[in-house]
C-alpha cells in the first residue's frame, strides 16, 4: 500500500494518525469579464487573516519572572541536537520587545494573532503552585494586541512541556500528564478569556509525538516502542479531550476551544471520482490516531488492526472525553504529503512515490503542492462535518538573502504563498467553511531542530542584532488582505 516516504510522511504512517473529498468545478477566470474575475478571487467578507508564531521559538528571557525549565530548553542545551549548535534562550527576544512585535504585527493589516502560552512560565513545575509573574506577560502582551485592534488566538501546548513532568512522570507517557495540561489549560482559560476568545489546545501532535517520543529527533528525544508511542499519542488525545472540558468549566460563556492539527494531507493524485474517494480513505485513516478519534470518538478498525498489540489501551469514557465537542478545527497546511490513486485492496488507496525532482521550498521536507490548501479544508470539511476550519498554520522557508540595497526579495515565498491562496480561495468559493488563515510566520524565529537556520518570517530577523526587516511577502500579505482577494 505505502511506498517511499519521506521523513514527515513516514511519521504520519508509524503513528497512524486521520481524513476526506468532493467533486470540484473551477472557475475560468480568463474567460470573465475584469469585476467577475475580482468577485471569483475575493475570500469571503470577515474572512480572518493572520499571522502565527510560538513561545519558545521567539520569546526567548528562559529564566526570567519564575519561569520553569521545558524540554525544550534541555533539548536544544544537548549537545548536537540543534544544526547550527543555537537554542532558544534569546531567541527574537520577543518578551521584551513584544510591543515591536505586535506594532510588525499591525503594520501587516491582519485582524488576528496565534500565538502560544508557554506551560512552564505559568506552572514552572507543571502542576502545583502556579507562577502569577508568568501570566502577568501574557497579560501585558494580550492588552497590546486588543489596544491595537488585533484579536488574539492562544494556543495552549506548542510543545514546550515542562521539564519537571517529564522527569516525574515520563512526560505524556503518563495520564498524569494528559490531567495536569487539563489543570493548566483551566487555570488560564479562566484568568484569559475575557480577552482571548478562541483557543487551541495542543499543536501538531502528529509532529512533537512522532518526532520527540518515537524517533527522538524533537524533545524530550525519546524513541519509544511502538505500543508505548501509541498509548503516548492517546494521552495527548486525552489532554486535548480534557482541557475542552476544563474551558468550557472555567473560561467566560461563549469562548470557543478546537486543536491546530497538522493533518496528514491527502490528495488525489489525478482528481477522478475514484482518486477522490480514496483521499478520502487515506484522509481517515491516516490520521486516525488524533483527528479522527478526538472528531469521531472511535479509533477506526484499520487503525486497530494495524496497530494490533501495540494498540493504545484505552476505556469507553475516555473515547467520550476526547471527543468532547470542538467549535473549530486548525489545519496546519504545508506540503502535500501523500499523493493517492484508487486501490482494489483493503483500505482502498495506494501511495504514489514522489519522484526526487519534485520542487521544494528551503527546507527539505516542504514540497510545493498547492492544491493542498484546497483540498485538505475541503475533505476534512466533508467527512467530519466540520463547520468551522482555521488554516492555524501555513508558510514557506526560503533563503531570504538580504539585497545590495538592503531589502528582501523574497520571491520564491510570494510564489508559494500566492499559490497556495489561490486554492484555498478556490475551496472557499465553493462553500468549504474556511474563517481564517494564520501565516507561519510573523518574523525569523528558532526553527526546532534547525535553529535560525531556516526563515519563514514575513520579517526578516537579524539575530545577532535582533532588528526586524520587513521583507517583500509582507507587503504582498497587507495587499492581500487589504483587497480580501487573491492578486491573479
Ligand atoms: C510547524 C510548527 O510544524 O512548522 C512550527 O507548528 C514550525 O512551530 C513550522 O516552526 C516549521 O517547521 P520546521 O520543522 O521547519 O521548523
Amino acid at each position: 500500500m505505502f511506498g517511499k516516504f519521506s521523513r514527515r510522511q513516514f511519521a504520519r504512517l508509524a503513528g497512524f494518525s486521520a481524513l476526506g473529498m468532493a467533486s470540484a468545478t473551477p472557475q475560468d477566470s480568463a474567460t470573465q469579464p475584469a469585476s467577475d474575475r475580482r468577485a471569483s478571487t475575493s475570500f469571503p467578507s470577515g474572512f480572518i487573516w493572520g499571522t502565527a508564531t510560538s513561545a519558545y521559538q521567539i520569546e526567548g528571557a528562559v529564566k526570567e519572572d519564575g519561569r520553569g525549565q521545558s524540554i525544550w530548553d534541555t533539548f536544544s542545551h544537548t549537545l548536537g541536537k540543534i544544526r547550527d549548535h543555537s537554542n532558544g534562550d534569546r531567541a527574537d527576544d520577543h518578551y521584551h520587545r513584544y510591543k515591536e512585535d505586535v506594532g510588525l504585527i499591525k503594520g501587516l493589516g491582519v485582524k488576528a494573532y496565534r500565538f502560544s502560552i508557554a506551560w512552564p512560565r505559568v506552572f514552572p513545575d507543571g502542576t502545583g503552585a502556579p507562577n502569577p509573574k508568568g501570566l502577568d506577560f501574557y497579560n501585558r502582551l494580550l492588552d497590546e494586541l486588543l489596544a491595537n485592534g488585533i484579536e488574539p488566538f492562544a494556543t495552549l501546548y506548542h510543545w514546550d512541556l515542562p521539564q519537571a513532568l517529564q522527569d516525574r512522570v515520563g512526560g505524556w507517557q503518563s495520564s498524569e500528564t494528559s490531567k495536569a495540561f487539563a489543570n493548566y489549560a483551566g487555570y488560564v482559560a479562566e484568568r484569559l478569556s475575557d480577552r482571548v476568545k478562541s483557543f487551541f489546545t495542543v499543536n501538531e501532535v502528529g509532529r512533537f509525538v512522532n518526532f520527540g517520543y518515537g524517533w527522538g529527533i524533537d524533545a524530550p528525544g525519546l524513541k519509544l516502542p511502538p505500543a508505548t508511542l501509541n498509548q503516548v499519542h492517546h494521552n495527548v488525545a486525552l489532554g486535548h479531550g480534557l482541557a475542552v472540558q476544563a474551558i468550557r468549566a472555567k473560561a467566560r460563556a461563549g469562548t470557543k476551544v478546537g486543536p491546530a492539527e497538522n493533518i496528514a494531507a491527502c490528495l488525489p493524485a489525478i482528481d477522478t471520482p475514484e482518486n477522490i474517494r480514496a483521499a478520502e480513505i487515506a484522509t481517515r485513516e491516516l490520521n486516525a490516531g488524533f483527528l479522527n478519534v478526538v472528531l469521531t470518538g472511535k479509533y477506526t478498525d484499520a487503525f486497530l488492526k494495524y496497530a494490533g498489540k501495540d494498540a493504545p489501551k484505552f476505556t469507553d469514557d475516555e473515547l467520550k472525553i476526547i471527543s468532547s465537542p470542538n467549535d473549530f478545527v486548525g489545519l496546519n497546511i504545508y506540503a502535500p504529503q501523500f499523493y493517492v490513486v484508487a486501490s482494489e485492496k483493503a483500505p482502498g488507496f495506494d501511495v504514489l512515490p514522489f519522484p526526487a525532482s519534485f520542487p521544494r521550498m528551503n527546507s527539505d521536507w516542504l514540497r510545493v503542492g498547492p492544491e493542498t490548501a484546497y483540498w485538505v479544508p475541503k475533505l476534512s470539511a466533508k467527512i467530519w462535518n466540520i463547520d468551522t476550519i482555521y488554516i492555524s498554520e501555513n508558510g514557506a522557508s526560503a533563503d531570504d538573502k538580504i539585497a545590495a540595497d538592503g531589502n528582501v526579495y523574497d520571491l520564491d515565498r510570494i510564489m508559494y504563498l500566492r499559490n497556495y491562496l489561490t486554492q484555498l480561495q478556490r475551496a472557499t468559493a465553493e462553500g468549504v467553511p474556511v474563517r481564517g488563515y494564520f501565516l507561519w510566520s510573523l518574523m525569523d524565529n528558532f526553527e526546532w531542530i534547525y535553529g535560525f537556520d531556516k526563515r519563514f518570517g514575513l520579517y526578516r530577523v537579524d539575530f545577532d542584532t535582533l532588528r526586524r526587516t520587513p521583507k517583500l511577502s509582507a507587503a504582498f500579505y497587507r495587499n492581500i488582505i487589504a483587497r480580501n482577494a487573491v492578486d491573479v
